[in-house]
């Protein structure tokens, strides 16, 4: 069954039936202020921290789900009937229904009892507020007088605090209605800002003003949730809307809600608009700012200017890289929806979804790092000063916090990898920029005084180098990029064979880095170490078809062809591609292997068999129901470094394939269940019953990764310290595409031809009519290059 399908070249996702298997959602945001969104009107709002400024509450994983929202009620005032402007949670009329979900807004069609509506949600670039604009048209032929109620429930603060302590919270809400701003104002008296719950009680209160608005005078509100709704009902049929009016009550205590009432006639054929906007306003700047910023969207020239400025930005985000190969199915995601989303996971930080509460640990750090490389090609400002972020949550040993929150709070924790994926972060950033200036950057350790870029580089190889175990790999500690591989080894910690590629890797990349900016210094040190760290792989680790994943007790093999379950593990085959080790012949059988024993129809999976028996040795993953997350899941992670991988030895084929198999868009839905114009970090395999279901959608780094493994290896346009690299490794029948990336200023229009039906191969380039040797594009001082690539059979 499907749901609904991509329009216009995929700038919006347009939801036909709007009973999704699951709530389809979307992200309102600018950075700062955040909300989510489903195509039924729910969600939450947060400002800032998900945690810390919450300020609605979504209730999730209850029943009815994806509750409550951003709601606007409907009443007939002559018959009586109610409904809502999305379908949810009135709840009636489901074909009556249409949404689309566009980049950074959504808008929900509806045509109810003879009226004809219209709903723009979206987030202002430049504002920390959330705009409904509502457009109602009376279709039904006669006059009608109608009463309109925007609803939101309020959490007004520190959201874990909000639903562990609610008995006690609610006496610290203060919500008043102001008439001559005629706006709700709503806020509390008592603000915990610690990331634990509630033992440590701060003496201070929100910092914020949260006020809910209309561009009609108000004529009753509510600000009480149990005088909204009444008794034993709902959201679905609140019972103040039966009544002539609304309270008009403020509160001190209870469940806060905003409910605005306004009244309107409208004659047959006329249109009119209601505007409702949610927001924040710092109590700093209270007394200074509100008239202008509460009032400012009522005006729909306003809406009109932001929302005009809304998709620009997205217009201009896109540019940077688009695309046309002969599969359009892939260019809308590539253009469009992968950008998006791991703009959104960059920003969001797994903090918040459908699946996700926001009341958690705060940035990961391995999260944040590779959630940067999707942001640097379009966004370098904002890759730089999350580099810069990355640089505080390090101790001069080159530790890092593994989780961290923006106002400094964070955990360590005894995983090998975390560190390293500062060298990605970094590297990436410096390659698509040329900006050598970041490593000089000063930032304060966390143990001490400041240090540079340069200098958290060094530590964090240090940190490498000292914990290796008796192969000569790194000592797994608590868990690598796998976190449920976590008592590998028991208490003491077996090896990671993934982390010794992964620091092999990373090695590399320095070593690239290092050579560029003539840092001979430190150049001998690095390639030993990766070398080393190559040749204890070879040497240990091969296990006949594949490479072992680690190393437990007494040299006990995980990953194992000797093994019933997790006889092998992808990254372990994909990253002994990606880490350069030097037998060939045996990363094809690895890779051969991957295909043969992870491969399913969903996409491959994370390992196999599935673990079926508890093994506190290894950990959490043999807990975990088997076919699911890592427990031998199509993980889609993971799933993006195998098609890097396949591209690395250049088979176009094999990588095209695994990419349209996890398409989130080519499975139907009523299997798939999760939304189908993002990726989910996991889909269930055939271990599990059902398999092909999908969870975890939106925040996963899959979306990062995707978008830049298919425009850096599958298309092969990529930065390189030397200039654009144009190495297409693409599927044998496609007969050529085009490409346009900006990178370092200019912009560059691809055309790559593949006469010979071949899948990688040497390139040959013509730059502005001019052939050039070899295949990377130097750096030009001109705004537009034209570039002509054909591919030729070595
Ligand atoms: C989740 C985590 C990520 C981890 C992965 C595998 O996606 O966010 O950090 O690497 O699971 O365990």
């Amino acid at each position: 069954m499907n749901y609904g399908r991509f329009q216009d070249d995929g700038r919006e996702y347009v939801i036909t039936d709007v009973a999704t298997p699951s709530p389809w959602i979307n992200y309102l945001e600018n950075g700062r202020y955040f909300a989510t969104i489903s195509a039924n009107g729910g969600g939450l709002s947060y400002y800032k921290s998900p945690l810390h400024g919450r300020i609605t509450r979504y209730r999730i994983n209850d029943v009815p789900p994806d509750r409550p929202g951003k709601y606007i009620y409907v009443k007939d005032l002559d018959s009586g009937e109610l409904w809502s402007l999305t379908w949810q949670p009135v709840g009636r009329n489901r074909e009556a229904y249409r949404a689309a979900h566009g980049f950074g807004y959504t808008r929900v069609e509806a045509h109810v009892s003879g009226i004809a509506s219209s709903v723009l949600f979206f987030v202002p670039p430049d504002d920390d507020q959330e705009i409904w604009r509502a457009r109602l048209t009376n279709a039904s032929g006669v006059p009608r007088r109608l009463a309109i109620v925007g609803y939101v429930e309020f959490a007004l603060g520190h959201a874990l605090i909000d639903l562990i302590n609610q008995c006690d919270d609610q006496h610290f809400n203060r919500v008043r209605f102001d008439r001559e701003l005629n706006a709700l104002f709503a806020t509390k008296t008592y603000w915990v800002t610690e990331t634990r719950g509630t033992q440590h009680q701060e003496n201070k209160e929100w910092d914020q003003w949260a006020f809910f608005t209309v561009n009609h005078p108000v004529a009753s509100y509510e600000t009480l949730r149990e005088r909204f709704l009444g008794p034993f009902r709902s959201e679905s049929a609140p019972q103040a809307i039966d009544g002539a009016s609304l309270s008009s009550r403020d509160t001190d205590f209870g469940n806060a809600v905003g409910a605005l009432r306004v009244d309107l006639e409208l004659a047959p054929d006329a249109t009119q608009e209601v505007i409702f906007s949610l927001g924040v306003i710092p109590k700093a700047e209270f007394d200074r700012r509100k008239a202008g910023a509460v009032s400012k969207y009522r005006r729909a020239t306003a809406v009109d200017t932001a929302f005009a400025a809304l998709r620009a930005h997205w217009d201009e985000v896109f540019r940077t890289a688009q695309v046309q190969t002969p599969d359009p199915g892939l260019d809308v995601f590539l253009n469009r929806w992968l950008p998006y989303q791991a703009r959104v996971a960059f920003d969001v930080g797994r903090l918040a979804s459908f699946y996700y509460w926001g009341l958690g640990r705060g940035f990961g750090f391995r999260d944040t790092a590779q959630d940067t490389i999707a942001i640097a090609p379009s966004d370098p400002g904002r890759a730089h000063e999350r580099v810069l972020l990355l640089a505080r949550q390090m101790r001069s040993d080159g530790s890092v916090y593994h989780h961290f929150t923006e106002d400094g709070q964070g955990e360590f924790t005894e995983h090998c990898d975390d560190p390293l994926w500062f060298i990605l972060a970094v590297t990436e950033y410096v390659l698509e920029t040329g900006d050598t200036a970041l490593l000089q950057r000063t930032e304060p350790f966390l143990d001490g005084p400041p240090g540079t870029i340069l200098d958290r580089l060094i530590a964090v190889m240090n940190f490498a180098r000292h914990r290796l175990g008796p192969h000569g790999l790194p000592i797994f500690g608590r868990g690598d990029w796998n976190d449920t591989l976590d008592y590998i080894g028991g208490q003491d910690g077996g090896e990671s064979v993934w982390g010794g590629l992964f620091y092999a890797a990373m090695a590399n990349q320095l070593i690239e880095l290092f050579t560029h900016l003539r840092l001979g210094e430190f150049l001998p040190d690095l390639v030993d170490f990766r070398d080393r760290m190559r040749a204890a792989i070879e040497k240990h680790c091969w296990d006949g078809a594949w490479y072992l994943r680690a190393f437990g007790e007494h040299g006990r093999k995980i990953g194992s062809r000797k093994n019933a379950a997790g006889r092998i593990f992808i990254n372990a085959q994909s990253w002994a591609v990606i880490a350069g080790l030097p037998d060939t012949a045996r990363l094809k059988t690895a890779m051969d292997s991957a295909r043969r024993e992870l491969g399913s129809a969903f996409g491959p999976k994370i390992c196999a068999p599935a673990f079926r028996e508890i093994d506190p040795n290894i950990g959490l993953i043999t807990r975990c129901v088997p076919g699911k997350k890592e427990n031998g899941a199509v993980f889609c992670h993971p799933a993006a470094w195998l098609i890097m991988a396949e591209c690395f030895l250049g088979r176009g084929n094999a990588a095209y394939d695994y990419f349209k198999t996890l398409l989130p868009d080519r499975v139907d839905s009523d299997v798939f269940v999760a939304e189908p114009y993002v990726y989910s970090q996991y889909i269930t395999s055939d271990e599990h019953e059902p398999p092909g279901r999908a969870s975890h959608s939106w925040q996963t780094g899959t979306a990062a990764w995707m978008y830049r493994v298919a425009l850096d290896f599958m298309l092969g346009v990529r930065p390189t310290y030397a200039g654009l690299a144009i190495d297409p490794v693409i599927p044998a029948t496609w007969p050529g595409f085009k490409a346009e990336r900006v990178f370092r200023g200019t912009r560059y229009y691809i055309e790559v031809l593949n006469p010979d039906g071949i899948e990688s191969g040497i390139a040959s380039a013509v730059v502005d009519g001019r052939p050039i040797k070899g295949n990377i594009l130097p750096l030009s001082e001109n705004r537009e290059c034209w570039v002509s690539v054909t591919l030729r059979r070595p």
